[in-house]
């Protein structure tokens, strides 16, 4: 069905969205012209492409493309399509290029920054149009491609606000992230999860702050943590970040909640950081970043304790435990979720390994605790895909949030300002029509 302005703007009411934009490839087709066709979204890191032609495969929105670093050091995104036939020019995954990209269908050529190089037997494209400096016979890059601290980020929109502006509030999640390590640098180790959800894109955003669910869906998890804890006679960190979902309501209506514009935000974390600065890896990450930052620094960077942060259209860093979980839609009904894993570069060995735990335990897919989550998103989608009702409720503690310099705080930590200032984004995005998107060859496409 084709959808007017009208209509998309009335699937979303201050406290409920109509379950068509879980359900509706038409609507989904909408979003990866109208949100992913504009908004910058997080491509890879820096450090998944050291050398030169190394390059990272990804999507964005529905567009298959590949971070690569070209022989002057510059990261540039390009679509994986050769403008020959349309092949895509490496497969899935990661790998190096070498000094050109070759196409193995008929090996068209193309420098690493996607300009075309060369064709086999060029005598025979001679007297047609074929021109070597014709950007159609180049492969294309995005637009806008730019860097935050190592997050590479692209638009396939030539137009829009600067990366820096479009992420506003949650750069700081960013900036913890790598000021935990002591030279301010994180890079992408220990291989990557990847889970595919049988789930809306969207569900994924809205449970990151669902503080109401925790100690609902998660019970199996933090009752097995328990009583693991009392058979062995204490409470080991694997077991210790089971346990917090287990947390009474209490507990989650006091966490801050904080919303900004574009649909971003962040939680307050759930773990005891007075608990974490005993153990002896948080104490000599304390030490590292005190003799590297100071005392005072130090105690801020290891205090901030923060939980899930929403980038909405890319995923979710977490920076106490170092990882990014980015989101990729691959259908209305698919969810590809990729979980990387970072090193605080100059860190004690123990917070990596820690981290790894931390992704061991709760983003595996064979974690405790995510396949809890994955079995109620399809859950919804399933349920959404009924004709038992038309509305999806986001009504707790509506009206109640309240608005400070650069967004919005929860009363609450149980309200669903999070899911409501997601849908707010959302329909701002599908009202505002096509997105503009940038020529070929244009703008300044390369960072770093
Ligand atoms: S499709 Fe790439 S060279 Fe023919
Ligand atoms: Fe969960």
């Amino acid at each position: 069905m084709a959808y007017t302005e009208a209509q998309l703007a009335a699937m979303v009411r201050g406290d409920s969205v109509h379950r068509a934009v879980y359900t509706d490839p038409a609507i989904f087709d909408l979003e990866m012209q109208r949100i992913y066709g504009r908004a910058w979204v997080y491509v890879g890191h820096e450090s998944q492409v050291p050398k030169t032609g190394d390059y990272h495969t990804t999507r964005l929105g529905d567009q298959d493309v590949l971070m690569v670093r070209a022989s002057d050091g510059r990261v540039h995104v390009l679509y994986n399509r050769c403008p020959h036939k349309g092949a895509k020019v490496v497969a899935d995954g990661d790998g190096c290029a070498g000094k050109f990209f070759r196409c193995p269908y008929h090996a068209w050529t193309f420098k690493l920054d996607g300009s075309h190089l060369g064709v086999p037997l060029k005598q025979g494209l001679e007297g047609t149009a074929y021109d070597p400096a014709d950007p159609s016979f180049s492969m294309r890059r995005l637009p806008r491609v730019e860097s935050y601290r190592g997050f590479v980020f692209a638009s396939q929109s030539a137009q829009g606000q600067e990366l820096e502006a479009f992420l506003g509030g949650v750069r700081s999640s960013i900036d913890n992230l790598c000021d935990r390590s002591p030279v301010g640098e994180v890079e992408v180790a220990g291989g990557i999860f990847r889970v595919m959800q049988r789930s809306n894109w969207k569900v994924f955003y809205e449970n990151l702050h669902d503080t109401m669910h925790a100690r609902v869906t998660h019970e199996s998890s933090y009752a097995a943590a328990r009583d693991e804890a009392k058979e062995i006679g204490e409470m080991p960190l694997e077991l210790h970040i089971m346990d917090g979902n287990g947390e009474p309501y209490e507990f989650w209506e006091k966490l801050e909640l904080r919303a900004y514009a574009n649909g971003h935000g962040y939680m307050e974390g759930i773990f005891n950081p007075g608990a974490a600065e005993r153990d002896p890896v948080s104490r000599a990450h304390f030490e590292t970043l005190t003799a590297a930052y100071g005392e005072t620094r130090a105690r801020e960077i290891l205090g901030m304790n923060r939980h899930n942060t929403v980038i909405y259209g890319s995923g979710s860093p977490h920076t106490v435990f170092q990882q990014f979980r980015v989101i990729r839609p691959i259908a209305v009904d698919r969810t590809m979720i990729e979980i990387q894993t970072f090193r605080c570069k100059g860190a004690p060995d123990g917070v990596f390994k820690r981290a790894m735990l931390y992704a061991n335990v709760i983003n595996s897919p064979s974690s405790n605790v995510m396949p809890d989550d994955i079995e109620l998103y399809n859950r919804c989608q399933e349920g959404n895909a009924t004709r038992g009702g038309d509305w999806v409720s986001m009504h707790r503690y509506h009206g109640t949030d309240r608005s400070d310099a650069d967004g919005m705080v929860s009363q609450n930590g149980t309200s669903e300002l999070p899911m409501r200032n997601q849908f707010h984004a959302w329909k701002t995005y599908m009202e505002a029509g096509a997105a503009p998107t940038g020529a070929a060859g244009t703008g300044d496409q390369a960072c770093c």
